[in-house]
C-alpha cells in the first residue's frame, strides 16, 4: 500500500438530479450531432420534419436545420412539452430528451 494517494478529481457539471440509468452506453458529456441526435431526429422527426412537405416549413434533416431549429424554433422547449409535444402527442423517452439537452449545453459538438 505505501503512499499511495488516490486523488479523485470530481467534474460533475451537471445540474439536474436524475442520473441517466446506469447501464447506459452513453456518455451524456460527450454527445454529438452525427452519433446521437442525428438518429434521434430520424427515428421521432423527419417522419414529418423533412423534404417539400415538413410539418410547419420545418426540417430536422441536418446539423444545422436543427440547431437552427433549437434557436428560433423552441425545439427544445416543445420535446418537453405536456401541452405541445413533439412528436405530437408522444413524447420522446427521458434518455432522449437528456441526450438533446446535453448537446446544446455542451455546445453543439458536430
Ligand atoms: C406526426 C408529425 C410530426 C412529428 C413526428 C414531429 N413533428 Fe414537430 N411539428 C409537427 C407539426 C404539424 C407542427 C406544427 C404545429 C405545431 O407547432 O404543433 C410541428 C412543429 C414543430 C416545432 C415548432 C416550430 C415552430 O416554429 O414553432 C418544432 C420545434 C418541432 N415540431 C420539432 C419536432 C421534433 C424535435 C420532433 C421529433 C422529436 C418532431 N417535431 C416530430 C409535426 C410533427
Amino acid at each position: 500500500m505505501g503512499s499511495a494517494m488516490m486523488i479523485l478529481l470530481s467534474q460533475c457539471t451537471t445540474t439536474k438530479k436524475t442520473e441517466p440509468k446506469k447501464e447506459t452506453p452513453i456518455d451524456l458529456s460527450n454527445v454529438s450531432y452525427e452519433t446521437h441526435v442525428k438518429p434521434i431526429m430520424a427515428d421521432n422527426c423527419i417522419g414529418c420534419h423533412s423534404g417539400q412537405d415538413a410539418a410547419h416549413d420545418l426540417r430536422l434533416e441536418t446539423y444545422l436545420e436543427v440547431k437552427t431549429a433549437i434557436g428560433q424554433h423552441h425545439l427544445l422547449d416543445r420535446i418537453h412539452s405536456e401541452d405541445a409535444p413533439m412528436p405530437p402527442g408522444n413524447l420522446m423517452p427521458v434518455l432522449e430528451q437528456d441526450i438533446i439537452d446535453h448537446w446544446v449545453k455542451n455546445g453543439y459538438k458536430e
